[in-house]
């Protein structure tokens, strides 16, 4: 392998003068320096990313952990993320852990063992041990989308409470009273919140959501799918159904089509994340959208600022959210024979406020 003496000695300079210009820690001369650029590119040689790490004391890395690659909502946050943080000069190791806790232990171990400079986590599970030792020993971290409020994190999050609040309303307005939920995993915090403002929705309405009227899924298709089905089976279909994230709605729309159910003239359907393949289904998904590459860019600057400074003060970003009103929700009642909604243009609804607030410091 070749090292930086060969290319020294190729070049007729110190060592010294290879390594300033391989690292740009001084400025050499023109000449020298592109004599060991030559000497460099007929050598084949690479600097050696760990040495230069241990004496830099940065990897130039952070390691973003995200639950389910496969749902484009994730994914689409990790592609943003990685860009932005790439635009900052540090190469993005994304793992995925499928909202297994083990799973997410074992990569926090890798990514600590590769001393990434930062840490960026969408977590399920606030209560593991090595999530906790990751945070406290660990480089600085962010927590993305789901809230680890009792450790010293920055985080960023958005506003599940006025989404659920949102959707309900929406559906409430087109003169549904039957409405049901595919809620997302328990114990998630955003599943819960999502629920919530639902449920705050139709009680401004005077209405309770009732029990047989809510299912629990896992945020993946299938278990729209499944909801539905079991609707069906009970012949007890509601007039409309908002789903927790886009990947159960659009399981939801599937088992309705397969059922031969119109939507949205026998069934409104309401989805939340705002994933670019709602546009795509037929009829195209009104959702609750999050403002999914902002989420992102803000995460990679909450993280550089604190890689600047590891004394900034935490802080706590909620982006809001809006309903992106599309073809597959409509007025209660509309006659079946009634012409399906013309291309109804997409609107959007809702309210554009950013709250930024201060954590106080733990610890
Ligand atoms: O679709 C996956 C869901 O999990 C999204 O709504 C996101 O907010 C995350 O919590």
């Amino acid at each position: 392998m070749t090292t930086i003496r060969d290319v020294a000695e190729r070049a007729g300079v110190a060592t010294s003068t290879v390594s300033h210009v391989v690292n740009g820690t001084r400025n050499v001369d023109p000449v020298l320096a592109e004599r060991v650029k030559a000497a460099i590119t007929e050598l084949g040689y690479r600097p050696n990313a760990l040495a230069r790490s241990m004496r830099r004391g940065r990897t130039h890395t952070v390691g973003l952990i995200i639950p389910d690659i496969a749902n484009p909502f994730f994914s689409d946050l990790a592609r943003a993320f990685e860009d932005a943080a790439l635009g900052a000069g540090y190469s993005t190791i994304i793992c995925n852990s499928d909202g297994d806790e083990q799973k997410e232990s074992g990569y926090l171990e890798v990514l600590l063992s590769k001393k990434v400079d930062g840490l960026v986590l969408i977590g399920d599970s606030q209560t593991s041990e090595s999530l906790r030792h990751a945070v406290e020993e660990g480089p600085p971290t962010i927590a993305v989308d789901r809230a680890l409020d009792d450790m010293p994190v920055s985080q960023v999050m958005v506003d599940n409470i006025g989404g659920g609040l949102i959707a309900g309303r929406h559906l409430l307005d087109l003169g549904h009273r039957d409405i049901g939920v595919i809620a997302g995993p328990d114990g998630l915090g955003a599943s819960a919140k999502r629920l919530e403002g639902f449920i705050r929705a139709l009680s401004e309405a005077g209405l309770t959501v009732r029990e047989e009227r809510v299912f629990r899924g896992d945020f993946r298709a299938a278990s729209g799918r499944a909801v539905i089905k079991r609707w069906l089976e009970a012949d007890s279909l509601p007039s409309a159904v908002f789903a927790a994230n886009d990947l159960m709605a659009i399981g939801a729309l599937s088992a309705a089509h397969a059922a031969g159910i119109p939507v949205p003239s026998r069934l409104s359907v309401v989805g939340f994340d705002g994933i670019p393949f709602g546009a795509d289904v037929s009829p195209a998904l009104t959702t609750v959208t999050q403002p999914t590459a902002e989420i992102a860019t803000t995460a990679v600057a909450m993280l550089l600022e604190r890689l600047r400074d590891r004394e900034a003060p935490l802080q706590k970003t909620e982006f809001s959210v809006s309903l992106l009103v599309r073809e597959s929700s409509a007025e209660v009642g509309l006659q079946s024979d009634s012409p399906e909604p013309a291309n109804v243009p997409s609107r959007r609804v809702g309210h554009g406020r950013v709250v930024v607030h201060p954590l106080q410091r733990r610890g």
